[in-house]
This record gives C-alpha cells, sequence and structure tokens, in this order.
C-alpha cells in the first residue's frame, strides 16, 4: 500500500509572527496517522522553525549547482544541513511567473537524484490545452521531458503532483472524474517509464482542494492525498484536511 501525503504550500504568505502562530495552533491539533504523511512547504525563512516544530519541512524551491557565485539561491546540500527533507519541482507558478523551462527542470531533478533529495515533481495543464482534448498528452510530454535522466532504481525519491493550471488558487478543482482520468495515466506512465516499482509512486492532487471538496478527491482509489495552496493558510482548515485523509 502506498503511504498518503498531505502537503502544505505556503507560498508566498505569512509573516515570521503568522508562521509561528500556525505552527502553535496546528501542532496543537495534530496527531500521527499511520500510512500518512504531513509536509509543509513554507516560505524558506521558516524551514528551520517548521523543522523545530518537528514537521517534516519541505522547500519551495532550490538551485541545482552545488555551491558557488549563484547571489540569491540556495543549494540541496544547505537545504539538506538544516532539515529539509524534500522540495518542490516544476510547479506551475515557478514555470510560468519564473520561466522555469525544461532544461532547468531537468537539472534540477539531477540534482535531486545527485543528493538523493526526495521531490514532488508538479506537472499539469492549462485550461487551452485541455479545452483542445490535449491534456493527456501534454501532462505525459511534461514528465518525460522532466524524468528523462531519472534512474528508475531511484524510484522512491519520486512523487508526483498534479496540478491543473486552471484549479490553482480558483476556487475550481478538477472534477473526481477529471482526476481519476489523469491519476490512472500518470501511473500508467510511471510504469512503463520506470518498470515495478513505479506502482510505489505517490501521485497527489492539487488545485483548490477544501474541506468542501476534500472528501470526494480522497475518496478517488488513485488518488495518494494532495498538494494544497490556500487552504493549507489556516491551520484549522488544514487539519480538517488531515483528518479527511484517514477518513
Ligand atoms: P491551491 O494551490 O490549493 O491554492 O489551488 C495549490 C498549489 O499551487 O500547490
Amino acid at each position: 500500500m502506498r503511504k498518503k501525503i498531505l502537503a502544505a504550500n505556503w507560498k508566498m504568505n505569512l509573516t515570521q509572527a503568522q508562521a509561528e502562530a500556525w505552527l502553535q495552533e496546528f501542532k496543537s491539533l495534530f496527531s500521527l496517522v499511520e500510512q500518512q504523511e504531513l509536509r509543509i512547504y513554507p516560505s524558506a525563512i521558516y524551514l528551520k522553525e517548521v523543522y523545530a516544530f518537528e514537521f517534516h519541512a519541505g522547500a519551495q524551491n532550490f538551485y541545482f549547482e552545488t555551491e558557488g557565485a549563484f547571489t540569491g539561491e540556495l543549494s540541496l546540500a544547505q537545504l539538506q544541513s538544516i532539515g529539509v527533507s524534500s522540495v518542490l519541482v516544476g510547479h506551475s507558478e515557478r514555470r510560468h511567473l519564473f520561466h522555469e523551462n525544461t532544461a532547468l527542470i531537468q537539472d534540477k531533478v539531477k540534482a535531486c537524484a545527485r543528493a538523493q533529495m526526495p521531490f514532488v515533481l508538479c506537472c499539469g495543464e492549462s485550461s487551452s490545452v485541455r479545452e483542445r482534448g490535449q491534456h493527456l498528452a501534454y501532462i505525459e510530454a511534461q514528465l518525460k521531458a522532466a524524468l528523462q535522466d531519472f534512474k528508475a532504481e531511484q524510484y522512491s525519491l519520486l512523487t508526483v503532483a498534479y496540478e491543473p493550471i486552471w484549479a490553482i488558487g480558483s476556487g475550481l478543482s478538477a472534477s473526481v472524474e477529471q482526476i481519476t482520468e489523469m491519476h490512472l495515466f500518470i501511473r500508467h506512465f510511471l510504469e512503463m517509464q520506470l518498470g515495478p516499482n513505479a506502482h510505489k509512486i505517490p501521485v497527489l492532487y492539487g488545485g483548490s482542494v477544501s474541506f468542501e471538496n476534500a472528501a470526494d478527491i480522497f475518496s478517488c482509489p488513485s488518488v495518494d492525498g494532495a498538494l494544497v495552496g490556500g487552504a493549507s493558510l489556516d491551520p484549522q482548515h488544514f487539519y480538517q484536511l488531515w483528518q479527511a485523509l484517514s477518513a
């Protein structure tokens, strides 16, 4: 059985005082659930604090080089040295707002493989791609390119997050049918690409997950959890998602 993952992507939100209050409140609500993993992807300045609260601290971004003259960047070794246990790669906001192209995403995947850093590879189509009926081919191309040099024996580093761009932050999540179609497609792709262990790779959904739709989304057998933006900023709301994942 695959473990389930609930991940908070705080994006560029919360001040120091707000992050601290969030962690305190969530800690008081939280209890471990077997076969379920909780992850928090805060702004990098709060990673140490998330780790100090004994939560899984994940980085939203990093640079693929190991060290050197790269002003403003953080390496995987630096992140590992403060307790970071996973990173996001290929989030659509990084792809579109910060022009992260396929070559950079490939370099980031290679860097994770070198550093043995678990990573969540995000993929997702725009509404126009979906309207043209090309969403399956588009996601296949995105994953194929990102995983071009990724070795099957490193499968345990990989989690995939399907996040349709039109569902992110829009309040309009994908339907259970749309999610199921894509997740089964992604799983088939992973099995073709990475072989017999690929069935152990978690595939998450992201895009306007909230307590209103979580039960339906988590009831899909092909969904191994969620990457949550907006609804993760309120600790009570996020805790409801943690409970919904085990329901
Ligand atoms: P959202 O963001 O939950 O606010 O739609 C999800 C994400 O971008 O990871």
